[in-house]
């Protein structure tokens, strides 16, 4: 697949009233973690996540009729109210597609977007806004050009334009499991897009994630330098093949059930991740003294009590509480009782197995 296999057409005849299309998407976590990029925003090694449910982003992408053809025109609102430097980010991306949507540069673009999550709980929400927007994105597509796209056509257009924005954010697209990148594990896999995972066991579609908050602040390296710092890594060949390693793995205990081979890779990914950045030239550490109490903890309340639950880490310092339907009680009191948390308002979102996206509008 390839920018070309894309390709759109510019409008024909000018647009004679606006023309509104909404999505609902949600974020996703990583299991095996996107951790490197290369090209135009090409992975350098596979990622296998999970959809989530609750955490989602609702766009609305309205394009109006406009006098004349030029640069890219936006008006983007976030959470009811105008985000200039959002926008710019947006701005920047919708300018970098208009080879795949040439009709970009004829309208007005409107973007009102919110989170169901608050923004201030540090979760990344670049996937579930690139994803609601790719989505739109391909919907206004249709309608402008009346193009007939097949379920999968489309579903795969909208992982690539997505990825364009945000790399994680090619897998929102899919619900429940969802790999990104090249790997013989997956037959059909690709780097250009996301595809689903669909030999899952009846268990791993009861899987949960409880998302900790230990601090809400703006992290103080983003993604997307944490990527830059990849670049000339001393273990930069080992992490490749590793990841390659824990995608296979993780696949075919998904496949086949197996929940203690899915615990200790989720729980690798998530050391391995954080272990990268802070191996890094000009290394960082976004973990906080919480999030390693709160994982040690984690770690000892398995062996004590042989539950199920695991921990994931994003490129911050909230601790992910994987686990799964069956023990949803037992993990409740826990969360409440044994890993001490003080309960402030969302110090906690109880997310789970997602449907995919959804179209609204
Ligand atoms: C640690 O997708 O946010 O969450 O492509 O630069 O937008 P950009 O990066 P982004 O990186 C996500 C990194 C991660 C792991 C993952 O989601 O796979």
């Amino acid at each position: 697949m390839t920018n070309s296999d894309f390709h759109g057409s510019g409008l024909t005849s000018a647009l004679s009233k606006p023309v509104t299309v909404s999505w609902h998407s949600p974020s996703n976590i990583a299991l095996v973690k996107y951790w490197g990029k290369t090209g135009r925003q090409l992975p350098v090694n596979p990622s296998l996540s999970m959809t989530l449910s609750k955490a989602y982003t609702e766009t609305r992408l309205t394009a109006s009729p406009r006098e004349t053809k030029g640069a890219v025109e936006l008006d983007f609102w976030f959470e009811g109210k105008q985000n200039a430097a959002f926008g710019k980010r947006m701005i920047t991306f919708l300018q970098s597609i208009t080879d795949i949507f040439p009709w970009l540069e004829q309208v007005s673009l409107k973007i009102e977007t919110h989170n169901t999550f608050p923004h201030s709980a540090g979760i990344a929400s670049s996937a579930s806004a690139f994803s609601a927007l790719a989505l739109c994105l391909c919907s206004l597509d249709m309608e402008l050009n009346g193009i007939l796209l097949d379920e999968n056509e489309f579903r795969f257009k909208a992982s690539y334009v997505a990825r364009l924005g945000s790399g994680s954010a090619c897998r929102s697209v899919f619900p429940g499991l969802s790999v990104w990148g090249l790997t013989k594990a997956l037959p059909g896999s690709s780097d250009q897009v996301a595809v689903p995972v669909t030999e899952i066991h009846p268990v791993f579609t009861t899987l949960r994630d409880t998302i900790i908050i230990v601090n809400s602040k703006e992290k103080s390296v983003s993604s997307s330098e944490g990527h830059n710092r990849m670049i000339g890594h001393p273990f930069a060949e080992a992490r490749i093949k590793q990841a390659g390693r824990n995608t296979a793995s993780l696949l075919e205990a998904i496949k086949t059930g197996d929940k203690q081979t899915f615990i200790r890779i989720v729980e690798n990914e998530a050391l391995t991740l954080h272990a990268l950045m802070m191996t890094s030239d000009d290394g960082f550490m976004l973990m906080h003294p919480e999030t390693v109490r709160i994982i040690s903890r984690i770690q000892e309340i398995r062996k004590e009590t042989g539950l199920d639950i695991c921990f994931t880490l994003d490129a911050g310092p909230n601790v992910h509480l994987i686990y799964f339907e069956n023990q949803i009680e037992q993990v409740n009191k826990l969360i409440v009782e044994d890993l001490d948390i003080k309960i402030k308002q969302n110090i906690r979102i109880d997310d789970f197995f997602g449907k995919g996206p959804i179209k609204v509008g």
